[in-house]
Order: structure tokens, then C-alpha cells, then sequence
């Protein structure tokens, strides 16, 4: 049954921890947003576009007759069932949203019937040769055979046919040196420190097992299949920009062969059983040169917080022979998890930009389409249509197919009166934040449809030919997936604290005088015909994120009573269940309103569309990554990134997932938190 969700008694909202900010994205908030393009907010193409209309005599009712209603029962009241309940999105996985967590809890919280266990955690030894974990002597060379850090995009995977066995795949976006590492071992083994920290970045592909459906699963230590990918594994590059003179660095005078791979986010597995990576803010890995390119992607000259440029020359682009070397990263990545000798993939087909997710989907049509936002304050979405057509069992050939399409970039434009939209999160009158949007075609297979950029130059510094175009400056976009049921495709966009009242517009619609749009909120897009190769599409808002007991909350649920819904800040990961229910993961929370950050599960479909209930929430200062939906299996999978990160070495505000604080620093269990995979799991059977 669905309860009240009542106001916390001397519940206080917080700020995100400066050293978040820092070694996550190089403190991107307190640098000037570096979308400085002239490129319009949707008001000034609005305001233009209904003058030419004026012009020519057609009125002001901005292209309403194009616009196809979002969602025709959003306006109707939500049901209750006979029982008195709420009817919700159903799926197979019953639970009673939990209340939300203090952000000072350190312990993973999950419903009443649940249970939760680690699978693998940061160090955990992936091979038969590999060391034992120990806090004070971690080496490069051990943590290239140990399980990563900062654990993001998740996937788990049985193998057809058996239930007992199968494979993860996990991300690790970034580390946290401050509580890695004790200060003494930071000031005698810096190059240790530096080496570790290059070797803990990157994904591991990991072997399970289990005793059969519904049990948990444990991690196989020498699984066949088990591998770690690292910022020194050798990648090659493909697609129209391969070969670059834009790509080519002293070491690689061919321009295709990287080292590694940099602050993995979310990701996708392909319906050809590859999986994808974005590479996210790897701009905080260089020291710059001050070039106007790089600034457009975050880059500044000056020190870094890790100082890897003093054990490699190429992480300082000022060094000879290096000017390029971050252009050599932003990238999608594709790696074939089953063939751990194979030689990843960085494809430039798909753009260069901060990316966030990577999923794709087949067409109708048998075309590959891959969405991918750009996850920075007034940044893009994007999506990739490829040249060639998927074939059923033909790995080899699907493995092409990221090689060569059409990268888009998306422009949404609103059907409510500009006059409607004013930042403060009022629902127009029409009864949505909704509307239609253009994918923009930047480049077609090896042709550049940007005038002024080569198609190298458009997929290396995507974000400056995008600012020719008209793309819309959005709220930082996340993860962006479509729902395997539906086909309709979903679109988090976390929080931009830069938003402002004069630059607000239907699809980015929040901004507070104190924050922009501080929570953040989910955009569902339809494409036309139903068909994720279209050039046109309708979009609505399914929520503004809030906390509805808060004071100035702008939170929306698209008319469900917010009373009903559990409280949620920053949306980021996206998941579906098998009925086609959205489950959201969280960043950011404890930052915004207070609470830890939670994995919410959204009912999408039927009248209550919009109700958000709260499942999980993770432990002390830890955010929610890469959630996992097995609701046939009775499981949800999350990947618990940054716990104790606000912590200092002796004075660590997490100790999850081990929970020893007196205990050893070496050794199956530490004192120390340690990013981790989790499974949770039904304790009724
Ligand atoms: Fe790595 Fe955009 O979150
Ligand atoms: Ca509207
Ligand atoms: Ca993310």
C-alpha cells in the first residue's frame, strides 16, 4: 500500500562536499560554464520565430499545430483502487517505498522483505595471480589486477540458458586519493599513489556464479572472462576522425592507438553483446594550454588535483609532442566482454563531448541508434544513427556498426506561451511542459553538415560545431535511454545551477533565484512514427524533482498528489523493469535536499503516471550508480559509488561495505569504505 509521505522532523538540507566536486569533475560549478556559444536559448529562437510569423501574417501560436498532445492522461486525477491503495506501475518486484535517509546514515537501506549483500569491491583480486588487497602498499601493478574504483555503470548477465552463471560489467568513473590513502603513504609513494589511481580507473568484466535463479550471485576470482580495462590499456580508434591529424601525439604518429581509457559514466550494453562507456570528464586529467577548444570542453591550464603529468608527459598537453593528447579521450568506447584478448574501441563516429550514457537500440528499420548526453550545465543530447544495418548473430559485423552513421544534436522547442514559462515551475496552462524537437544532423557518414568544420574537426570538438545549429542548452544531461517496452526514450537531466529566469524555456523550465534549477528533472521524448531513426520528435516533462515538504519546492509529478511521492534530487542513472517501469538512481541528494542518495522506482504508464516510490538508499556520502532491474529475478543491482567521500584518511565518514573500523588494512575486510557492487534480493522466496 502506498503511504503519506510526511515532513522529517528537524531534517536539514545540505551542500554538495567541495571535495565531490573536485575529484569527480574538476569542480566544473565553480568554473565559468563554458558553453559561452551564441548559440540562442530556445527563448531567443521562440521570440524570432514567432516574429517571422508575424511577418507573414500567420499569428504567434508557435508551431502548435504540429504538436501532438504528450500525454493525453496526464491532467486526470490520479485512481485510487477499491482497496483504498494506489494502483502502481506493477512489475515483479512489491515493495513498500522506504522513508527517505538521512544523508549521515552509513548503511544501505532497503525495503522490508529485501536483503542486500556485496558482490565484488574496490580491490578485490580479479585473477589467480592477482595480490592481495592491502591499504598500505598499493601499487599500480597490484590494482591493474584488483577490481577498480568508484564504481559506475553496472550490467549483469546470465549466460543464455543457465542460470548459474554469468558476468558483470562495471565502470569505474574516477578515484578519491583522500581516503585511498593515508597522508604518510601519499608523501613517501606519490608515484604509487599516481599509478594506482591511472590502474583503479576504467571498467573490470567480471565471472559469476550462483546456486541457481533467484539466489544471489558471488563473484568467480580467474573467471575466464574476467579482465580489467585501465587508464594504460591500449585502445584503437575508428570512425571518420581515426587518423586525424587532430588525434596523432608523439607516441602515436598514426593517430588510432590510445592509452586507456578516463572517468568512465554510464553506459550501455548493445543488443549485439557488446558494451559501451562513456568517457565523462576527462578534462580534468590535463593541464592545458589555454587553446579555445579546449576551454570549450573544460580544460584550463594550471595544475591538476591528481598531477598524473609527473609520472607521464602526455597528461600535460604543453609538453612537445602532446598538444593533442586530449583529444584522444571523450569518446565512446565499445568493448567485447566475452573475448577479454580483444582490442577495445574508441569511436569517433559517435562525437567527442562529456559523455554520459551509451545504450543503443535497434530501429525498426535494423539501424543501430545510440543517445548520448553531454553532461555539463547548458550542454547538448545527442544521438548517432548508423550507415549500416544490424544482422541478428552476426557479432562481427554488428561490431561495425558505431563505425560510420549520423551523429544528431537535439533542439527542443516548447508549444506554451513564452509568458507561461518563468522559471518558477509553474505548469503552463495547457497542462504540460511539453513539446517537439528537431534532431540537427551535424555529420552523414564522412561528411561534415557544419559550415566552417571538417567532419574531423566536428567530431573532435563537437561541442563548438553543435553551437552553430540551434541545439538546445540543456540542464546538464545524464543518462539517456529507451524504455525496451514502450520504445519511448527518457532523457535525466541533473541539476544546473546556472539556469536563470531569463534564460528558461519549456524543456529546462526551473530556475530559482538561489540555485537555477537546483533538483533537476526527466524529459520523456516520443519519436515520430515510433521510430528512433526520426528527425522529429514530441517531448513532455514527467517531473521536476523536488522534495514537495520542502519550502520553495518546485517539484511536479505530472498530477500526482505530492503528498504520495517519495522526495528525489538529481536524477542520473536510468533503468527499466521487464513491464517498462523507470527506475531512477540518484547523484546528488544529500547535496540538495538533505537526504542519501536512493534508487526510485517511477511509474510511467496509466494514471499514475509520474508516482515516485523510494526502494533504496546508499550508504554515508556514497551516491547511487548503474541500476540493475532483474524484478523476474527478484533482484535489483546498484553499484555504490563514493562512499566516505566527504571522509579523511583517520577520520572516514563510511565504512561500508566492510564495516570493520578497528579492523586490519589489508585482507578480505578493511577499515576503509570501498566502492562496491550490490546486489539486493528478496528474502520472501
Ligand atoms: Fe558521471 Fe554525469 O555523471
Ligand atoms: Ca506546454
Ligand atoms: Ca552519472
Amino acid at each position: 500500500m502506498l503511504k503519506r509521505h510526511l515532513p522529517m522532523v528537524g531534517h536539514t538540507r545540505g551542500n554538495r562536499l567541495p571535495i565531490t566536486c573536485e575529484l569527480k569533475c574538476g569542480s566544473a560549478c565553480s568554473h565559468p560554464v563554458p558553453n559561452t556559444s551564441d548559440n540562442a536559448h530556445f527563448r531567443d529562437i521562440a521570440n524570432a520565430a514567432i516574429s517571422r510569423r508575424a511577418a507573414l501574417g500567420l499569428g504567434g501560436g508557435l508551431a502548435a499545430a504540429v504538436v501532438i498532445g504528450a500525454n493525453a492522461v496526464s491532467a486526470a486525477a490520479p485512481a485510487t483502487a477499491d482497496n483504498g491503495t494506489f494502483p502502481t506501475g506493477g512489475g515483479k518486484l512489491p515493495f513498500d517505498a522506504i522513508d527517505p535517509v538521512e544523508r549521515t546514515v552509513d548503511d544501505m537501506t532497503v525495503p522490508a522483505g529485501y536483503d542486500w549483500a556485496p558482490i565484488i569491491r574496490w580491490g578485490d583480486p580479479l585473477f589467480d595471480d592477482s595480490p592481495e588487497f592491502d591499504l598500505e602498499h598499493q601499487t599500480g601493478a597490484s590494482q591493474a589486477k584488483q577490481f577498480g574504483y568508484n564504481s559506475d555503470y553496472l550490467n549483469v548477465i546470465s549466460d543464455g540458458g543457465d542460470d548459474r552463471s554469468g558476468y558483470l560489467v562495471n565502470s569505474h568513473e574516477y578515484t578519491n586519493e583522500n581516503i585511498m590513502f593515508s597522508p604518510e603513504y601519499i608523501a613517501s609513494n606519490p608515484k604509487d599513489v599516481i599509478e594506482t589511481g591511472i590502474e583503479a580507473h576504467g571498467l573490470s568484466i567480471v565471472d559469476l556464479r550462483r546456486g541457481g535463479k533467484g539466489q544471489p550471485w558471488e563473484y568467480v576470482r580467474g573467471g575466464r572472462r574476467n579482465r580489467r580495462i585501465t587508464g594504460s590499456t591500449p585502445f584503437t580508434v575508428d570512425g571518420p576522425a581515426a587518423g586525424s591529424e587532430l588525434l596523432k601525439t608523439k607516441d602515436d604518429t598514426t593517430g588510432t592507438k590510445v592509452l586507456g581509457t578516463l572517468n568512465n559514466c554510464a553506459g550501455g550494453t548493445t543488443p549485439w553483446g557488446t558494451v559501451l562507456s562513456g568517457e565523462e570528464n576527462f578534462d580534468q586529467y590535463f593541464i592545458g594550454t589555454g587553446a579555445e577548444a579546449e576551454r570549450r570542453i573544460g580544460i584550463t591550464p594550471g595544475p591538476t588535483s591528481r598531477r598524473w603529468d609527473t609520472v607521464d608527459p602526455r597528461f600535460n598537453l604543453n609538453n612537445e609532442g602532446y598538444a593533442n593528447e586530449a583529444n584522444r579521450f571523450g569518446w565512446i568506447v565499445e568493448i567485447d566482454p566475452e573475448d577479454p584478448k580483444s582490442t577495445p574501441v574508441k569511436h569517433t563516429a559517435l562525437g567527442r563531448f562529456k559523455h554520459e550514457a551509451g545504450t543503443a537500440v535497434i530501429s525498426r528499420d535494423g539501424y543501430a541508434v545510440v543517445y548520448s548526453g553531454d553532461d555539463q550545465a547548458n550542454d547538448y543530447a545527442y544521438k548517432f544513427v548508423s550507415r549500416k544495418k544490424y544482422r541478428e548473430g552476426d557479432k562481427k559485423h554488428n561490431m561495425t556498426l558505431l563505425s560510420e552513421g549520423t551523429l544528431y544534436v537535439a533542439q527542443f522547442n516548447g508549444n506554451s506561451p513564452e509568458s507561461e514559462i518563468d522559471g518558477s515551475g509553474q505548469v503552463p496552462s495547457d497542462g504540460d511542459f511539453d513539446g517537439w524537437g528537431r534532431w540537427i544532423p551535424l555529420v552523414k557518414n564522412d561528411k561534415s553538415l557544419v559550415e566552417g568544420f571538417s567532419v574531423e574537426e566536428v567530431l573532435v570538438n563537437t561541442r563548438l560545431a553543435a553551437d552553430t545549429v540551434g541545439a538546445t542548452k540543456m540542464d546538464r544531461p545524464e543518462d539517456f535511454e529507451a524504455n525496451p517496452v514502450t520504445g519511448k526514450v527518457y532523457l535525466a537531466l541533473t541539476n544546473n545551477s546556472g539556469r536563470t529566469a531569463d534564460a528558461v524555456d519549456e524543456a529546462n523550465p526551473v530556475a530559482n533565484a538561489s540555485g537555477g534549477n537546483r533538483d533537476g528533472h526527466v524529459i520523456e521524448m516520443i519519436e515520430r512514427r515510433g521510430d528512433h531513426t526520426a528527425e522529429r520528435f514530441n517531448w513532455n516533462i514527467l517531473f521536476l524533482a523536488g522534495d514537495p515538504n520542502q519550502e520553495g519546492n518546485k517539484a511536479y509529478f505530472d498530477g500526482v498528489p505530492l503528498d504520495m511521492v517519495s522526495p528525489i534530487s538529481c536524477p542520473d542513472n536510468l533503468a527499466f523493469d521487464s513491464v517498462g517501469n523507470l527506475w531512477v538512481s540518484t547523484d546528488g541528494q544529500p547535496g540538495k535536499i538533505g537526504y542519501a542518495d536512493a534508487l526510485h522506482k517511477v511509474t510511467l504508464e496509466g494514471r499514475n503516471r509520474g508516482l515516485v516510490e523510494q526502494f533504496l538508499a546508499v550508504p554515508a556520502d556514497a551516491e547511487t550508480c548503474g541500476p540493475v532491474i532483474h524484478d523476474r529475478d527478484n533482484s535489483v543491482f546498484v553499484a555504490v559509488q563514493h562512499p566516505g567521500e566527504g571522509g579523511n584518511w583517520g577520520a572516514h565518514t563510511s565504512y561500508f561495505p566492510d564495516f570493520v573500523p578497528d579492523g586490519p588494512l589489508s585482507g578480505d575486510k578493511v577499515a576503509a569504505p570501498r566502492p562496491a557492487v550490490v546486489q539486493v534480493f528478496s528474502t520472501q522466496g
